[in-house]
């Protein structure tokens, strides 16, 4: 991809309805870098974040409202980019929840609800995205995994959303292995204690001591810092870049 071609390009970003979230946050710096974006949520906020950027970057912009685990939901909102932006060269599967039920709390249904969004969210929209892409030969994914799959639970989320984004990096490096020679890179980003609605609300002062305790750097992770290293991997210079996952997570675990 030419320098030329490379600005007149989409990204479908899943989970970028949330006012303080990780996925809003990168849509913000794509639009401002230029990038067209195809935003996709269960939260109909996603149409007038869209609107924002359209109206403040002056790029194409389109919000879908789609159930990351519903297979017509996401074609019919990736049908909707595709007919309206540029091709599709950058995937970042962000949209997620959270689950801080522990193990001995937790029942089949809790399972099937973390799983269903996180893990089948992310093979469903990858699905219908990443064929395009390996046809094409140029594609970017960045996957939200988390420090919670390393560290046998989060700083707010146990077990079950532990296995979920085991299932989302697994996956992330089989398929990475299954593209590479397409020209598509996947990659995962396994955040901790960014200060987002996911850790169950706004991290307030009196939640924060108990939070920062656990954080090396001695401050929680913001929106900008996940946003700045996704932006990284969805460019063109990152392309020797594949089935790696980077932490950012303070100094939380290291290695
Ligand atoms: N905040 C952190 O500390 C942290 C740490 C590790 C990983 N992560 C991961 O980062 C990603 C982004 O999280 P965030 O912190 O910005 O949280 P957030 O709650 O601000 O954003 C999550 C977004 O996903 C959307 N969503 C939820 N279920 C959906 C579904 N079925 N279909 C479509 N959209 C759906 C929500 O509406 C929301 O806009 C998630 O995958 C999360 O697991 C976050």
């Amino acid at each position: 991809m030419t320098e030329n071609v490379g600005r007149r390009r989409t990204a479908v970003i899943t989970g970028a309805a949330s006012r303080r979230g990780i996925g809003r946050a990168l849509a913000e710096r794509l639009a401002s870098a230029g990038w067209g974006l195809g935003l996709l949520d269960i939260d109909a906020e996603v149409e007038k974040a869209a609107a924002a950027l359209r109206a403040e970057h002056g790029v194409p912009a389109v919000g879908a409202v789609a159930d990351i685990a519903d297979p017509d939901s996401v074609h019919a909102a990736v049908c909707a980019f595709e007919a309206e932006l540029p091709p599709v060269a950058a995937l970042v599967n962000g949209a997620g929840v959270s689950s801080p039920v522990p193990f001995l709390e937790a029942d089949l249904a809790t399972w099937e609800r973390v799983m269903r969004t996180n893990a089948t969210g992310t093979f469903v929209v990858s699905r219908r995205i990443v064929p395009n892409m390996a046809e094409r030969g140029y594609g970017r994914v960045v996957s939200l995994g988390s420090t919670a799959m390393q560290n046998g639970g989060g700083t707010y989320s146990k077990s079950v959303y532990a296995a979920s984004k085991g299932a989302i990096e697994a996956f992330s490096r089989a398929l990475a292995l299954e593209v590479a020679p397409r020209g598509v890179t996947v990659n995962v980003v396994a955040p901790a204690t960014i200060d987002t609605d996911i850790m169950g609300g706004r991290i307030t002062d009196d939640r924060k001591p108990a939070f920062l305790a656990q954080l090396p750097v001695g401050r929680l992770g913001t929106t900008h810092d996940v946003a700045a290293l996704i932006e990284f991997l969805l460019g063109e210079e990152a392309g020797y870049i594949t089935g790696a996952t980077y932490n950012i997570n303070g100094g939380l675990r290291i290695g």
